[in-house]
């Protein structure tokens, strides 16, 4: 298969979807790998490092899609990448269709075969593709919402872990998930005092170990939310339902219960956000404020840490290409199950149930029509 690598182009985006190693890997197994020039820049990669392992470096976007049968890329495609797709290719990338009708629609017009990195799942139904860009999206959204609290920025002007004497700052963090458990450990190393909500009672469980006392775990019942947050000084949103738009756990007749200018930091931006008064910013210009809160909804937080979350996505990545371009996109998903989740566009229907239910498309079996796959 003749595997193709765009370069990024959404605002602020410094990943790519393919390091040298991948390269090797992809052309020790037969496939051809086409990277468009400077892919690389923006994680430290030169197109000499791509090329010293067999790929074949293209002048731009059009010359990739054009050659390329498989386009890996890290974001979601955006409306010019849309209209270089047709229904040859196989596109394996983040979607985030749920909250994107048109999008959804761009791509089933298409008539690609589209497979979102974030609804793979393992055999565990964990999310192994997103897992690692929670990872860091959880230690940024602690970082970043430390910084926003800081008075020259808007904030309240409180450090995160105070000093003897000096209270610490409060930070709420809700959805406990792998975003939630690394945005606590960050809070915790700067030693703020902690509460992590979630509904999931075992989740709640593993944290109460994980934590060993050091953070409150709670129930997350909008009235306990709603009891807290008058106490809080940053607020991280980081629930997520598979899939699904995430569903909002602070509502806007809410922001007046809260300290002027806290900070919520709304993780969920890429689902649609978590907070009803959340819309998607960019690392150039993060925040904006609603009733005295500061709001920071970057939708793609990794994208500022390159160096690390180009080789943390592409370690997790790099298996399920490699499937796909061996076995091609219809074996590969009946082979793993949890691939098969991925699919969620195939021959310009959607496969994807919570994807089709949200953006008011027609639902199709996978099985229906895995045979036209690209
Ligand atoms: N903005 C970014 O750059 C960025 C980067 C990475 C991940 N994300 C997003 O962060 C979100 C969280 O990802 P994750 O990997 O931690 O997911 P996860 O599945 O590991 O965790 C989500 C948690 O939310 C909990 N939850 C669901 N509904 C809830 C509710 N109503 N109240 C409280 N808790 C609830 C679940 O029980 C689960 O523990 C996702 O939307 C993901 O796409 C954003």
């Amino acid at each position: 298969m003749i595997v193709g690598v765009p370069t990024e182009i959404k605002t602020d985006e410094y990943r790519v979807a393919c390091t040298p190693a991948g390269v090797r890997e992809l052309t020790e197994h037969g496939h051809a790998v086409v990277i468009q020039q400077g892919a690389g820049e923006g994680s430290a990669i030169s197109d000499e490092d791509y090329r010293s392992q067999g790929a074949r470096i293209l002048p731009d976007a059009d010359a990739v899609f054009g050659e390329a049968e498989m386009i890996v890329k890290v974001k979601e495609p955006q409306p010019e990448e849309v209209a270089r797709l047709e229904a040859r290719h196989l596109l394996f990338t983040y979607l985030h269709l749920a909250p994107d009708p048109d999008l959804t629609r761009g791509l089933v017009a298409s008539g690609a075969t589209c497979v979102a990195y974030e609804t793979v799942e393992d055999t565990r139904g964990r999310l192994p593709l997103l897992a690692p860009m929670s990872e860091v999206a959880g230690k940024i959204a602690t970082q970043a919402g430390a910084f926003m609290l800081e008075k020259p920025l808007g904030g309240r002007g409180i450090l995160l872990g105070g000093v003897p004497g000096v209270a610490a700052a409060n930070v709420m963090i809700i959805g406990g998930g792998v975003v939630g458990m690394n945005a606590a450990f960050i809070a915790l190393g700067m030693e703020a005092t902690v509460y992590v909500f979630d509904r999931n009672i075992d989740r709640l469980r593993d944290l109460d170990i994980a934590f060993g006392g050091r953070a409150d775990t709670c129930y997350a019942s909008t009235l306990d939310i709603e009891t807290r947050l008058p106490d809080m000084d940053l607020v991280i949103g980081a629930v997520l339902v598979h899939g699904a738009k995430a569903p909002y756990v602070v509502r806007r007749d809410q922001l007046k219960l809260m300290k002027k200018n806290a900070v919520l930091v709304d993780v969920s931006i890429d689902q649609g956000g978590c907070f009803e008064t959340s819309k998607p910013t960019t690392h150039s210009d993060p925040t904006y404020e609603v009733d005295g809160v500061t709001h920071y909804c970057v939708a793609n937080m990794p994208g500022a840490v390159p160096i690390t979350s180009t080789y943390a996505l592409t370690n997790a990545t790099l298996p399920y290409v490699l499937h796909l371009a061996d076995a091609g996109p219809a074996r590969a998903a009946e082979e793993n199950p949890g691939l098969a989740k991925g699919f969620n566009v195939v021959a310009g229907k959607v496969t994807y149930q919570p994807v089709a239910e949200a953006t008011d498309q027609p639902y199709v079996e996978l099985s229906d029509v895995l045979g036209a796959a690209a």
